[in-house]
């Protein structure tokens, strides 16, 4: 089985690639490369011993993906392709839509002119907006409380429509928790542009001595300890969930919903606790007031995908800051500015 990977250059999808090609499906990545860079190609290659075949093109191009999805002869697309800096798409909604929903239609019906009738989306725990109840599980009404999280909403939105108008199509949209960690050979990774948003890398470039300490924003939430608590999940868990996702909807049609996490809390002081585990030292922070937008608190009910997929998360924290840790040691500078 041949897959079309828009976003397949980015930190999950590249991950996923890997997950894919172990799983004996073959991966094709589709990116434009506007949050990655071309190196990890060559990491693919050194971890899978194969190379990937990749098409430098933007989801929101019709003619070049609908010759990429004949070109590969690709029965599914795994779209990972987004923005999502949650922050940005408050000062840039117009690009967050465009890129996110209305390149999303542009696939669709390319998919669909082409015949490819089968796509799994890349959606956010994001979509549940402050939590009416925890866990949260799929039932959990939606509502986004940035630009960033309603287009994740909409694009969900318009796959299922499809699925109600198209009887032959499938869609899959996996809700992803918090995706950290990295491939356990060290060799890819996250690598964010500029100064990260998420937990993990500030806490990675901290200990890299690439930032003077971590800010904790908040200590006053209703948590055990004061700080915010978050279901971090291995890339790597995450990007099988895929290939289970996959392989479980091979005969299916219709719209279907996903929470991938591994149901359980970690506060950002837990996390940074395990981190200085991992790299051997002391991770310098501060107690900061609350981030705007912030929650206290979620976590997933990953029932349905335990149950249906049969896929679990099976990483632990300690194993994800290893992985992470190794990562960053290697590439302190991320992939980018590697001198290999
Ligand atoms: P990423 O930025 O590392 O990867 C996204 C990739 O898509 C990049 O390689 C980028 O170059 C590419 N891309 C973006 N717009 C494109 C376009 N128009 N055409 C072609 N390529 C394009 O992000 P990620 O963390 O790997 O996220 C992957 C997906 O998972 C996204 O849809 C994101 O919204 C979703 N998600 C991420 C997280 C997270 O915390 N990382 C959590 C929940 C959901
Ligand atoms: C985690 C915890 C922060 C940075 C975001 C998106 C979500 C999804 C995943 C895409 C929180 C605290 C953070 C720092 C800190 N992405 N923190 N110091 O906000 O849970 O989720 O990424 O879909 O949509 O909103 O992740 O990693 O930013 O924060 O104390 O420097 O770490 O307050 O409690 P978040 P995060």
């Amino acid at each position: 089985m041949k897959v079309l990977v828009t976003g397949g250059m980015g930190y999950i999808g590249s991950h996923s690639c890997i997950a894919l090609y172990e799983a004996g499906i073959t991966p094709v990545i589709f990116d434009n490369l506007v949050n990655s860079s071309v190196k990890v190609l060559e990491q693919l290659k050194k971890i899978t011993g194969t190379s990937i075949e990749f098409i430098e093109g933007d989801v929101s191009d019709a003619v070049a993906l609908e010759q990429a999805l004949r070109q590969t002869n690709a029965s599914a697309v795994l779209h990972f392709a987004a923005l999502k800096a949650v922050g940005e798409s408050t000062e840039q909604p117009l690009r967050y839509y465009q890129n996110n929903v209305a390149a999303t239609l542009t696939l669709l019906e390319a998919m669909q002119k082409v015949g490819v009738n089968k796509i799994i989306f890349s959606s956010s725990a994001t979509v549940y907006g402050d939590p009416q109840y925890l866990p949260f599980d799929e039932q959990h009404p939606l509502r986004a409380t940035s630009p960033y999280g309603w287009s994740k909403i909409m694009a969900e939105q318009v796959v299922n429509d499809l699925c109600c108008a198209a009887s032959d199509f499938l869609a899959v949209s996996l809700r992803y928790f918090n995706p950290v960690g990295a491939h356990p050979s060290g060799l890819l990774g996250e690598s964010p542009q500029g100064t990260p948003n998420n937990l993990l890398p500030f806490i990675a470039q901290t200990a890299v001595g690439r930032r003077p300490f971590v800010k904790v924003y908040g200590s006053d939430y209703p948590t055990p300890d004061g700080s915010g608590v978050r279901d971090y999940l291995h890339v790597m868990d995450l990007a099988k969930g895929h290939v289970a996702a996959l392989l479980h909807h091979q005969a299916d049609k219709g719209f279907h919903t996903y929470n991938l996490g591994t149901g359980q809390g970690h506060s950002v002081l837990e996390v940074i606790r395990a981190f200085s585990v991992s790299a051997g030292k002391e991770i310098p922070f501060t107690l900061a007031p609350r981030r705007a937008g912030d929650v206290a608190c979620y976590y997933a009910d990953a029932t349905k995908a335990n149950q249906l997929l049969g896929w679990t998360a099976e990483h632990s924290l300690q194993q994800m800051t290893d992985d992470t840790w190794r990562w960053q040691s290697n590439y302190p500078q991320g992939l980018e500015y590697s001198d290999e």
